[in-house]
């Protein structure tokens, strides 16, 4: 996943020392070539020359000793990286960073480097919530970096918090798909999309659910699309199916969740894809116990879930909105009033009733009903070749609407 990547992992001084040596580790493993920065906290934690054995390169700690006449040696690791990682980023490094301070080898490294910075904050519950830690993430955030958001659990200080080093394994995952998406430029590169997937679930106690045969694979494609397309994605997703690479995911349940979490990020949304199949109705009570079997049959009341599509379309200012129409019969006339009625940018409409299209198939046939432009036809496909096609007409349309 980091084939011929140059990473320079920088270490600071925090107790999860000893797991960024296991995380060097999953780097090579994954293809990367490794150089090691410590400061001199970190030092004290676990010694340099583990990391020169397990990278095979040798470890920089001090500004001054410089070892090659004819290279600065942490102008050379800022240069040489494609990628700067700071495993475990302590409080104090994260303030130099925020603030410009350039007073070791790390931190005079991260100041000249142009490399993208991964920043992997591990600290005490209280210093990683202290408003000055929490501004100094933010700040960096801001100038392009990437802040992991740590994990929550027992601390070394022996009580649990947030705060804690993540697994190696997320780590990994989290930078492979960030490195693509910055390489990426595409035509939606610095716009962020919106996507939901799958089909939501809703309770009438906590052992039955009412649902649909949404799979949630139509909304990945669209998500990854986007990815591909230099976007910065959010998958909201009620889909089992694993994230893909490279993207923010909120995981939801019911018609409710999604709602709130569109609404959460449409201000910030500059594409809105409303993928998933929502629920039009939900229990209008669900029993926080299991229904026990009576004689005679049971009636369930349902109440009219929101209309996502709708509301955002009414909340809109400059967002492009795609919805999605999934009939049995007259397909354009629904469409179409859809279109209008829900203030939608394009509608993607297919006919679920056939058994290649539609629900829980990785084909799908559509046609797709635009505001600025005439009606496409979209013949029996794969559904990337589907995602990929509905975007391409989607960037021709936002171009249109400058
Ligand atoms: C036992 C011990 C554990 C520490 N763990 C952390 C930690 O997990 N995160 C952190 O931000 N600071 C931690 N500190 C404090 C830092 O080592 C201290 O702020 C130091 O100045 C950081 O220097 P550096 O950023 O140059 O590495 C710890 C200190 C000690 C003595």
């Amino acid at each position: 996943m980091l084939d011929g990547k140059k990473i320079a992992l920088y270490v600071t001084g925090g107790i999860a020392v000893y797991k960024a040596a296991d995380l060097a580790r999953s780097f090579i493993k994954e293809g990367a070539e490794v150089k090691v920065a410590m400061t001199k906290s970190a030092a004290q934690f676990v010694s340099p020359l583990t990391f020169q054995i397990l990278t095979k390169n040798a470890v920089m700690t001090n500004t001054f000793e410089e070892t090659e006449p004819e290279v600065v040696n942490h102008i050379h690791l800022a240069d040489w990286a494609d990628a700067a990682v700071i495993a475990p980023a302590t409080a104090n490094t994260i303030a130099k960073l925020a603030n410009g301070l350039a007073d070791n080898f790390v931190t005079s490294a991260l100041l000249a480097t142009t490399a993208p910075i991964f920043v992997v904050p591990a600290m005490n519950k209280n210093m990683y919530e202290h408003p000055a830690t929490t501004n100094n993430l933010a700040l960096l955030k801001e100038r392009g970096a990437y802040i992991m958001n740590p994990d929550t659990g027992f601390l070394a200080e022996g009580y649990e918090g947030k705060g804690r080093f993540p697994e190696k394994e997320r780590i990994v995952k989290e930078l492979t798909g960030w490195l693509k998406q910055e390489q990426v430029s595409g035509p939606l590169s610095g716009k962020r999309v919106t996507v939901t997937a799958g089909g939501t679930k809703e309770r009438i106690d906590p052992v039955r659910y009412i649902t649909n045969d949404s799979s949630g694979k139509m909304g990945y494609r669209l998500a990854e699309a986007a990815r591909d397309l230099g976007a910065t994605v959010r998958l909201i997703t009620a889909s089992s199916l694993p994230v893909p690479n490279g993207m923010e995911s909120v995981a939801v349940e019911s018609a409710q969740d999604m709602y709130e979490a569109v609404s959460e990020a449409f201000d910030s949304t500059d594409v809105l894809i409303m993928a998933a199949a929502v629920s039009d109705y939900t229990p209008a009570k669900s029993s926080n116990q299991k229904i026990k079997k009576n004689t005679g049959n049971l009636i369930i009341e349902m109440a009219q879930t929101k209309d996502i599509l709708k509301e955002m379309g009414q909340q809109k200012t400059d967002q492009f909105l795609i919805g999605f129409a999934a009939e049995t019969q007259n397909i354009e006339e629904y469409a179409q009033r859809k279109l209008k009625e829900k203030n939608a940018d394009m509608i993607v409409a297919n006919d679920v009733s056939k058994e290649d299209a539609g629900f829980n198939v990785d084909t799908n046939e559509v046609h797709l009903y635009r505001k600025e432009g005439e009606t496409i036809y979209l013949p029996l496909a794969d559904k990337k070749e589907i995602a990929e096609k509905i975007l391409q007409y989607a960037v021709e349309d936002m171009k249109k609407e400058g």
